[in-house]
């Protein structure tokens, strides 16, 4: 009885760890999200599958159900493989699933994943950081859960970088925010289903972005590296 909390990488299949892919090769059973690309499920050909696809609005009671899933498996199975988006720790509530594994003396491992905050900009040529420009990024998320007695998202964040996860629904009153400590003309990059046959590219400033169609799930980057990753796309031979 092992539980792998196993990332699923961004959205292209190919994104996957070998690591992963191993796991999931002798796994019992999957537990697996709603980000994870349903085509690597088929290295668990052997496997029963439960789907625990979470829906906004319904985060915290859904995410205890979850546990006594990984908890009912965990006890039954020799091998049980949680399948999380991106990695399991960014945004991905893998620390929560470990806890609560754990209080109950089930054993978990626990496998990265490319996380969508910097392979999905890597994959279209936006560079996070760059020489000169810029030497730090932060990755935060858009959407604090909304019944938190004290709100731990500022937004006056230093990093020349800034890397807005689940950043859709609330991008008006976000960019509003981050306005008061950044200029207007800051360079914004909005990645929708990055490394997808969908992706969509939209760029524009601090000012204009909210003016544009934007769809989830989607990837805010706001800084300087905007502008390299133009000149990129300008230089490709
Ligand atoms: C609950 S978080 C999970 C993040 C995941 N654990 C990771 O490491 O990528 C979901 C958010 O990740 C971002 N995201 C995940 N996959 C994406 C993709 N293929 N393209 C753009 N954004 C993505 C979106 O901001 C989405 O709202």
């Amino acid at each position: 009885m092992v539980v792998y909390l196993v990332g699923a990488g961004p959205g292209d299949p190919d994104l996957v760890t070998l690591k992963a892919i191993k796991t999931l090769q002798k796994a019992d059973v999957v537990v697996y999200d709603r980000l994870a690309n349903e085509e690597i499920l088929k290295y668990a050909s052997g496997a029963g599958m439960i789907y625990v696809g979470k829906r906004a609005g319904a985060h915290s009671k859904k995410q205890e159900e979850i546990n006594q899933i990984l908890i009912e498996q965990g006890k039954k199975y020799d091998s049980v493989v949680r399948l999380k988006g991106g990695d399991p720790f960014v945004f991905g509530r893998g620390g929560e699933e470990i806890l609560a594994l754990q209080e109950e003396g089930i054993p978990v491992e626990i496998i990265p994943g490319v996380t969508s905050a910097i392979g999905v900009p890597t994959t279209v040529g936006l560079p996070v950081t760059h020489r000169g420009v810029a030497t730090s990024f932060t990755v935060v998320t858009g959407h604090e859960d909304p019944t938190k007695s004290e709100k731990q998202v500022q937004w006056n964040y230093n990093a020349d970088t800034i890397v807005i996860l689940m950043g859709v629904g609330h991008l008006e009153e976000n960019i509003k925010e981050i306005m008061k400590y950044k200029d207007p003309q800051t360079p914004v990059c909005v990645i929708e289903k990055g490394t997808t046959p969908d992706e969509r590219i939209i760029t524009g400033t601090l000012e204009n972005i909210t003016q544009k169609d934007i769809n989830p799930p989607a990837l805010v980057i706001i800084g300087p590296v905007v502008d390299v990753f133009k000149d990129i796309q300008n230089k490709k031979p």
